[in-house]
Formats: C-alpha cells, sequence, structure tokens
C-alpha cells in the first residue's frame, strides 16, 4: 500500500517536472505565477476565470501560459487571436477538440481519411443545397415543435424547466430528417439517438480531467474504451438497424424499378453514391459512425445556439412585440401550410440581429482550442513548441469596445440592424464560428434553423422566465451552456 503512494507520488512529481520543463532558447509566453505545486491554477480557473483571467492579462500581457490540470496551456487574448485562426498550417482546432473527445475510440469504424473528408462531404451536399432543404426543416420543426411543446400548452400557462433539452430533440428533427432520411427520421428513437448522442458526449467535456497530469485527454480514454462510458455504442446500433432498413428498401426499390426508381434526397443516398457502396457489402458500422460524426457537428452546437436565444427572448420580453409585428409580416408570405419562401430569412432582420446578439454574448470566457501542428512564433516574437494547446480568450474579444461598440457586455438585441451585419458573418469581433479557411461551414444551416424555430414559436406564445428576471448562463469552469431555468409558455391570443 505505502510502496504504491509512494510510487504513484513520484511519478506525479516527475510528470510536474517533465511538464514544466521549457524547451530550451525557445521564447515562450510567460507562466502567470502560482503557489501550489501541481495544482497550480486549477482552481481559479474551474472556479473564478473571469476574475482570474481578466487579472493574469493585466498583469502579463496579451498572451500568457496558466498551469492546468496538470497542463501548461497557453491563453490568447483578442490582439493574437486571428493568427491561430488564419493559420491552419499550424494550429489545429480538431486536433485539440479530439483530445477532449476520443473520437478513434469512439468512432473506431470510421477511420482517419472519412474523418478529414467530413465537412467536403457537407459542403457538396447539403450546404449549397440550403434552399432545397428548407420547406423539409419547416415541416420538421413545426411538427416537432407541436409535439414537444404545443401538445404540453392548453389553455393554461404551462412551465419548462432545461428547455436545452427539449431544444435539442426538436433541432434533431430536420437534422435526422435531412441526414439519414424522410423516412427513418420519423422514428422516436432516430430522433433520441440524434439528440442524445451529442448531449451525451457533452458529459465528457464536463468530467474534471484528473488525469491529464499523466497524459492529455487520458481519463476520457480510459472511460470510453474501457466501456465504463460509451455513448456510442448504444447509439451505433440504432443507426445500424435503421440505415439498413433504408439500404434494404432502397436496393429493392432500385432493382424493381431501374431508372424509374425516386432516388431520395438525404445525406445517407448521397454518401452511397459518392463512395459507390455495393449493396450486397455494405459496411453498416462505418455508415453508422460518420453520422455521429455529423451529429457532434450540427446538434450541440446549434441546440446551445437556440436554447440561448430562447432564454434571451424569454428573460427580454420587452423586445418581444417588435419582433411579433416582424414576424407577422414575413409570415405573409407562408404557404397554406405556414412553410415560408427561403427567400423570407431575409426578412426577418430584427429576429437576425436578436439571434447574433445572443450568439455573440454566447458566455464562454476561453474557448476555440487548437493544438499546434509546429513550432511557431507569434508576430510579436514568443514562440510556441509543436504539440503545445493554445486557448482564445473569447471574454477578452467580446469586451473591447473598439470591436463590439459601446456597452460592449450588455444585451441589445438590435444593434446589428443599423450596421446590417448578418447573424452568420464572421470576423475579428465574432468567433463564435472560428474563422479562416475552416470557418464553420454549418453556420447557414444552424441559423436558418433557429430563425425558422423561433419565426414559429413568436407567433404561437407568449414566454417568459419563472423567476421574472433575465436568466445568465450556466458556467462550468470557463464554457457557458444555456440556463437550466424554468421559462413559461403559453399561448398567444390572436
Ligand atoms: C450554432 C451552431 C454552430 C456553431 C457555434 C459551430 C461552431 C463551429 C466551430 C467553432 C468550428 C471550428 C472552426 C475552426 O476550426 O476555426 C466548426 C467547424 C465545423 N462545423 Fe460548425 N458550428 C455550428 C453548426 C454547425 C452545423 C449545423 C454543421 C453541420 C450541419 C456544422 C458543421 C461543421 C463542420 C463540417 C466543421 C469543420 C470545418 C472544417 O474543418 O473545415 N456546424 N463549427
Amino acid at each position: 500500500m505505502y510502496q504504491t503512494i509512494i510510487l504513484g507520488s513520484i511519478l506525479l512529481v516527475s510528470f510536474y517536472i517533465l511538464k514544466r520543463v521549457r524547451k530550451p532558447k525557445f521564447n515562450m509566453p510567460p507562466l502567470v505565477r502560482y503557489n501550489i505545486p501541481i495544482i497550480g491554477h486549477t482552481y481559479s480557473y474551474t472556479f473564478n476565470s473571469e476574475e482570474f483571467l481578466k487579472q493574469c492579462k493585466k498583469e502579463y500581457g496579451g498572451i500568457f501560459s496558466i498551469y492546468v490540470w496538470g497542463q501548461v496551456r497557453t491563453i490568447v487574448g483578442k490582439e493574437y487571436s486571428q493568427e491561430i485562426l488564419s493559420r491552419d498550417d499550424a494550429f489545429n482546432f480538431g486536433k485539440a477538440f479530439f483530445e477532449i473527445i476520443p473520437y478513434d475510440l469512439l468512432l473506431k469504424h470510421m477511420g482517419l481519411v472519412n474523418m478529414l473528408n467530413m465537412p467536403k462531404l457537407l459542403k457538396e451536399h447539403i450546404f449549397c443545397k440550403l434552399n432545397f432543404y428548407s420547406e423539409r426543416m419547416q415541416k420538421c420543426l413545426h411538427s416537432a415543435t407541436q409535439k414537444y411543446i404545443d401538445s404540453n400548452v392548453h389553455d393554461d400557462p404551462k412551465v419548462f424547466d432545461n428547455m436545452y433539452f427539449l431544444i435539442i430533440k426538436i433541432i434533431s428533427t430536420p437534422v435526422a430528417n435531412v441526414f439519414i432520411g424522410e423516412e427513418e427520421s420519423k422514428y422516436d428513437e432516430v430522433v433520441t439517438t440524434f439528440a442524445e448522442f451529442t448531449s451525451d458526449l457533452s458529459t465528457l467535456i464536463k468530467i474534471p480531467p484528473f488525469l491529464n497530469f499523466f497524459y492529455p485527454g487520458l481519463l476520457n480514454r480510459i472511460l470510453v474504451s474501457s466501456g465504463l462510458y460509451n455513448p456510442a455504442i448504444k447509439h451505433r446500433n440504432i443507426l445500424i438497424k435503421h440505415i439498413k432498413n433504408q439500404v434494404c428498401k432502397r436496393l429493392k426499390g432500385k432493382a424493381k424499378y431501374g431508372d424509374s426508381w425516386k432516388r431520395p434526397d438525404d445525406l445517407l443516398q448521397d454518401i452511397i453514391e459518392q463512395e459507390n457502396i455495393d449493396f450486397n457489402n455494405v459496411n453498416y458500422p462505418s455508415l453508422a459512425d460518420k453520422m455521429l460524426l455529423f451529429l457532434f457537428a450540427s446538434i450541440h452546437t446549434t441546440s446551445n445556439g437556440c436554447a440561448n436565444a430562447f432564454m434571451d427572448l424569454a428573460s427580454h420580453p420587452q423586445y418581444i412585440q417588435e419582433l411579433y409585428e416582424e414576424q407577422l409580416e414575413v409570415h405573409k408570405e407562408a404557404d397554406e401550410n405556414g412553410v415560408l419562401p427561403f427567400e423570407a430569412l431575409d426578412n426577418m432582420k430584427k429576429l437576425d440581429s436578436f439571434i447574433r446578439e445572443s450568439l455573440r454574448l454566447t458566455g464562454h470566457i476561453l474557448a476555440l482550442d487548437h493544438s499546434v501542428l509546429k513550432d511557431y512564433t507569434f508576430s510579436n516574437g514568443l514562440q510556441l513548441p509543436k504539440d503545445h494547446t493554445v486557448k482564445i480568450y473569447v471574454d477578452d474579444i467580446y469586451q473591447d469596445e473598439l470591436l463590439q461598440g459601446p456597452n460592449p457586455k450588455s444585451f441589445e438585441p438590435f444593434r446589428h440592424v443599423d450596421t446590417n451585419v448578418p447573424a452568420s458573418k464572421i470576423g475579428k469581433n465574432f468567433m463564435l464560428f472560428g474563422g479562416g479557411k475552416h470557418a464553420c461551414p454549418g453556420r447557414h444551416f444552424a441559423i436558418n434553423e433557429i430563425k425558422f424555430f423561433l419565426h414559429n414559436i413568436i407567433l404561437k406564445y407568449n414566454i417568459c422566465t419563472k423567476s421574472g428576471k433575465i436568466e445568465g448562463r450556466r458556467m462550468y469552469g470557463p464554457t457557458a451552456y444555456p440556463s437550466s431555468s424554468g421559462i413559461i409558455i403559453e399561448k398567444r391570443v390572436k
């Protein structure tokens, strides 16, 4: 017993010393002073990140390093953050993300080539066809809103807790329709898998990474590879079942009708054709893993943004009337099923500005972790070695008056109407979608979905917070999540 403790302590101290050894002759960013070895800045980073980082920046300048969970991490403020996003030869988002979510273990049937090919596949088959998918997206949002909200709101107002879990189901409905097809997406368990896989994975993000002292991401790798926590297993099996259904059906249909077979329009069919999949020899686990990869990129992110916008709407009822009038006007263009033409999105100027403001104030203090791919020298001469991880100090960007305009931290939902900046516009003052060559290509898809959803909500319901107060974000260390506080929803009297 004593021997194990002694050996463990020796190992921990050796790792500590090793991690702190700095590359000789490297002009590394200053390491913020700390008092307790091993623990370093972990406590302040976790429980008081906003004030802690503000203080660090004041003392150490625009780039500094901190010691958290056994690792030295470099924090990059507003002055240098564009260098990270524009130099994709030197910095990589995916590599840093896989350190937290071990995709190679979770989606082991897919292979690295497929993983790297994901943005191209989505760009070629989904993002260039947003107009084509717009009607289906709206119909799915209508039916999901009916199912998850309307059917629970009768004559009296109804309180809903933790809107995120309800919104993630609503957001998953059109995504399932477009990804796996109209037929299979009608099954509850498919929508549930689309919704739950991403929320299950975010549990991995929230687990304190105790074993990073030994190796970054080690705890999550153990949890996933041992099967102690591997949400992909359950969800993969459900997807395999439904993908099989479709492949068999499509195989039979094509054999029976030949050239007159009506090809389904969805991502599944696009993948089958692009990869020339032989129907008699389908690798179902690989197809299912591909779907799972698309889900994390698309669902948690959009649901987070949508739930934040919903909470902001309920928290600021004084803006609802103005938004309502705009939606009434836009709705004149709807057909008898309530479906809007794609172009109607451009006429929701106030709603678009509201969403941009909500996204701008998402509330992360740090975000957009990137791995350093090769030794790098910043424009100010500071250097970082290969395999180091940097975090962008986004709160520094959102607090800046020069970048954001007056009262940068206050929620002013119509501030983007006059400047005519759409919600999807990225730039050095708006980094939620990253930037440079790898900026999120799904942002238009996400914003359209949020706009169509809120258009409907504003027309149909009155909403407010149960507390009657503004509900801010929930913080886990430097990362923000939508508030889980109660919301009152009642049907609007027309
Ligand atoms: C509010 C919703 C969303 C947010 C906040 C978001 C955020 C991001 C961020 C921060 C990145 C990394 C950018 C970088 O490396 O600089 C990214 C990349 C990506 N996102 Fe999104 N995203 C959202 C919605 C979506 C949706 C709906 C899809 C797909 C349907 C999607 C697909 C992708 C893909 C494929 C990439 C990788 C791009 C590349 O590596 O070239 N995203 N997203």
